[in-house]
């Protein structure tokens, strides 16, 4: 957000790293002392014969000698030259770019040109999408967000589980029961509750698995009733997991089930067995990874039925050769980490120079502190818990807050009457997703009510308030927000607070590239989390309005970028950023 002062740097500055664009190579130090901007010349040592230092003094008497608008004050620290910029002219050029930015605040141009396909939330068709969905559907959706942060064209695919023997297990139960459910009004729980009952049924009678197996081969030779049977299945439970995705602002760009592939496995085969990498191990077709020193990826079942992993050997070939992707991410959770490793490695050995821009975004599992909502998942029991009952439970503790709030204040009474079931919502499913996205995505998800809605830990709702805070004090004010300031119209904000404040705000842009170079969506929530306390700093050392009048205009801006960067942030993480609550 300083891409001015950055310009003008890295031109001065291309001649020491021969032409190539130095924009890429600035930090922002995280410790204040250090300056605004930092640039480490490690990388030219070895060209110009000279110690990092040596090298970083020398850049600074030129820039000494040769002062640059904006730049108060060089320095060589160790390797690095750390650059102090003019408050003023920082703070001026933090408000025009925001001013300017609008929607695509912090927006890089870093991967244009390029396609990334994201496969992302993914669920299992005749399923109810439970808690374990969440993780590779925010995840997912955030890392969508951020890699249109970096200018990357973004294909987000949902890689629906809509084939495999359990559909002919669930047209058979269709057919025996299907007329005790009633699929006119309640389409998708008549269709779980089919799922359930045919596992449930099938421990006792093994002759039910074995009809089943055979409906799914005969679906697998085309025949044409079966399919329009599983035609319905698909379109039942897609109407289930919008109504779930509409909530959490997730959208995919295609719909590639598994049953996509169906036509294109016999190619893999085929290409398998040219390269000589298919080997029969027990009946079965595999490829043999033991060089690796682990299991092998089976290719073909002994009946000669496809696989989960032949179908994504077949779906990255998919994405690459037909949707020219450049790189491709997998946001499903750890425990696939093999099937992916196989899956990776097989691509690899198929000659495909693309398998190195494949990666597995893994996650870890959530854990529930709360004891009625702890114990096992199991879909097949139908012991889960249901993502819908989970956002409607943070709907209604929301709201219960809500209502506790406004017998308190006649302020929060007019707020909470006006909109209340919509900011109800905004709040409650954006603690459910904060409190995901918070967590470093590698990491177990220790789940607590209390700690995901509380108003003032840190949570969703915490931010989404410090949002409202600085939406209502830029609406008390009722001043005009200009388009431009000149910096001579601001006022030094020099306050500890205010620095720090600036300071973290000027971060904004590089959190998001971090945080999509990492694939880690928590240093978005992280850095949220710092500014709003930075902001409350800011906000309790300070009276705004009614304070001193020459530097009333000044806070304001400051209060309106910190606004920006609060809802751009939300946005990123697919959060609401309610302006009252
Ligand atoms: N449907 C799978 C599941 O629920 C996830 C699919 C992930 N994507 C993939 N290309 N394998 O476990």
């Amino acid at each position: 957000m300083l891409t001015p002062i950055r310009d003008r740097l890295s031109q001065h500055l291309a001649k020491y790293f021969n032409g190539k664009s130095v924009g890429e190579l600035f930090e922002i130090p995280k410790d204040l002392e250090h300056g605004h901007l930092s640039i480490p010349v490690f990388s030219l040592s070895r060209e110009l014969k000279k110690a990092p230092p040596v090298i970083a003094k020398e850049i600074v008497n030129d820039l000494l000698t040769n002062p640059i608008t904006g730049v108060a004050n060089v320095e060589a620290v160790g390797g690095y030259v750390n650059f102090h910029l003019d408050e003023l002219e920082i703070f001026s050029t933090l408000y025009n770019e925001t001013r300017k930015a609008g929607d695509r605040l912090g927006f890089r141009r870093a991967g244009e040109g390029k396609t990334i396909v994201i496969d992302y939330s993914s669920p299992n068709v005749a399923k109810p999408m439970h808690v374990g969905h969440l993780r590779a559907t925010m995840i997912g959706q955030a890392l969508r967000n951020l890699a249109e942060s970096q200018g990357y064209k973004v294909i987000g695919l949902n890689h629906l589980g809509d084939w495999g023997v359990q559909f002919g297990k669930l047209a058979y139960a269709y057919q025996l029961w299907g007329k005790e459910y009633d699929f006119e009004t309640d389409a998708f729980e008549s269709l779980f509750k089919l799922y359930v009952r045919f596992h449930a049924e099938a421990e006792n009678d093994p002759e039910l698995e074995r009809k089943g197996s055979l409906t799914f081969k005969k679906m697998e030779e085309g025949d044409t009733e079966l399919l329009k049977l599983w035609r319905k299945f698909v379109e039942i439970s897609l109407e289930h997991f919008d109504k779930n995705w509409r909530r959490l602002g997730v959208k995919h760009d295609l719909v590639r089930g598994e049953s996509f592939y169906n036509d294109r496995l016999k190619g893999v085969e085929e290409l398998l067995r040219t390269k000589h990498l298919l080997v029969e191990s027990e009946g079965a077709m595999v490829v043999d990874l033991s060089d690796e020193k682990i299991p092998p990826c089976l290719i073909l079942k002994s009946d000669g039925a496809s696989l989960y992993a032949t179908r994504d050997i077949a779906s990255a070939m998919y994405r690459f050769n037909v949707l020219k992707a450049d790189i491709a991410l997998y946001v499903v959770a750890a425990d696939q980490s093999l099937h992916f490793k196989q899956v990776f490695s097989v691509l690899r050995r198929l000659g495909f120079s693309w398998w190195s821009q494949c990666h597995h975004i893994g996650f870890g599992l959530y854990r529930f502190k709360d004891a009625e909502l702890g114990g096992k998942m199991s879909s097949r029991k139908g012991q889960i818990i249901r993502l819908e009952d989970l956002l409607n439970r943070a709907v209604d503790l929301v709201k219960q807050r809500m209502t506790a709030k406004a017998t308190e204040s006649a302020a929060a009474a007019k707020a909470v009457s006006r909109n209340r079931d919509e900011i109800a919502e905004q709040v409650g499913v954006g603690a459910i997703i904060f409190n995901d996205l918070v967590n470093d995505r590698v990491r177990d998800v220790e789940f607590d009510w209390e700690q995901a809605l509380s108003f003032e830990g840190d949570s969703g709702p915490y931010v989404q308030y410090v949002h409202v805070r600085c939406v209502s004090i830029l609406a008390k004010a009722a001043r005009r927000v200009p388009d431009e300031i000149e910096p001579t119209r601001l006022h030094k904000l020099d306050s500890p607070e205010e620095r720090k404040l600036i300071k973290s705000l000027l971060r904004y842009e590089d959190v998001l590239s971090q945080a999509y170079q990492n694939f880690k969506p928590n240093i978005v929530a992280n850095y949220l989390l710092e500014l709003c306390a930075d902001f409350n700093h800011f906000y309790h050392h300070h009276k705004i309005i009614g304070g001193e009048a020459e530097l009333l205009d000044s806070r304001l801006a400051l209060v309106w970028i910190t606004q920006s960067v609060i809802r751009g942030g939300l946005k990123i993480l697919s959060m609401a950023a309610p302006t009252e609550m």
